[in-house]
């Protein structure tokens, strides 16, 4: 059966080295896409959450249901399409970001009843992720890291302090009791950690035949 895995993590976390490491492996075996976005309606949706500063002015409600609307459209259109054909999704970011991020971050845990509700609905008569893996960096890296990437245009995401980065690290670790989480730990080389990232595809099967690889 195919499978669904969100990658997630904080800024900085190397997320996105990890799945351009991930697209050369497995190339179009693999349906890769990413959240916000993914379909032509949901690269809209985000192009008014992160690059419409409107939004940040908006109620932290009104982002709440952006992101959901998003993943509405993704989910009809890209990942069950894709999975009923039998192709892996790989997606780059997910519902546990939405949990990290407006839940715990921005702290709106007055959203967490909603959240369930969104994600019950969502879900519904479809596949929930099988996995969810998350580039784990103490909350001091992250944000260093976050601050130094120059090459990153900095969106109105990406200027937050420290006490932000520490409680969407919590935000992870909450969400991680109630789903199938794998933390990978984001410190150490680019390598190292995509050596990890298969070996927890291995693990969950959602590729089983790599174990035998990266053993
Ligand atoms: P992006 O530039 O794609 O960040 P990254 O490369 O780190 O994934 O911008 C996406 C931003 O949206 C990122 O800062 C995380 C945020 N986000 C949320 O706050 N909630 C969500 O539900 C999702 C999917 C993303």
């Amino acid at each position: 059966m195919a499978k669904y895995v969100v990658f997630d993590g904080m800024d900085g976390s190397g997320k996105g080295t990890q799945m351009k490491l991930l697209e050369e492996k497995f190339g179009d075996s693999i349906v890769f896409t990413r959240e916000p976005g993914g379909t032509p309606f949901a690269e809209e949706i985000r192009k008014i959450i992160r690059d419409n500063p409107l939004a940040g002015k908006s109620t932290a409600l009104n982002n709440f249901l952006l992101f959901w609307a998003a993943r509405e459209e993704l989910q009809h259109n890209l990942v069950v399409p894709a999975l009923k054909v039998g192709k892996h999704v790989f997606s780059d970011r997910g519902d546990s970001s939405t949990y990290a991020f407006q839940i715990w971050g921005e702290e709106h845990k007055e959203l967490s009843h909603l959240f369930n509700l969104m994600r019950k609905h969502v879900f519904l008569e479809r596949q929930k992720p099988d996995l969810y893996i998350v580039f784990d960096l103490p909350a001091e890296v992250a944000r260093e890291r976050a601050m130094q990437d120059a090459s990153r245009e900095k969106n109105h995401f990406d200027t937050r302090g420290l006490a932000y980065y520490k409680r969407v690290r919590k935000g992870f670790r909450e969400f991680a009791e109630h789903m199938p989480v794998e933390f990978i730990d984001a410190t150490r080389s680019p390598e190292k950690i995509h050596r990890s990232v298969l070996m927890a595809l291995a693990k969950n099967m959602i590729i089983p035949e790599l174990a035998l690889v990266v053993d």
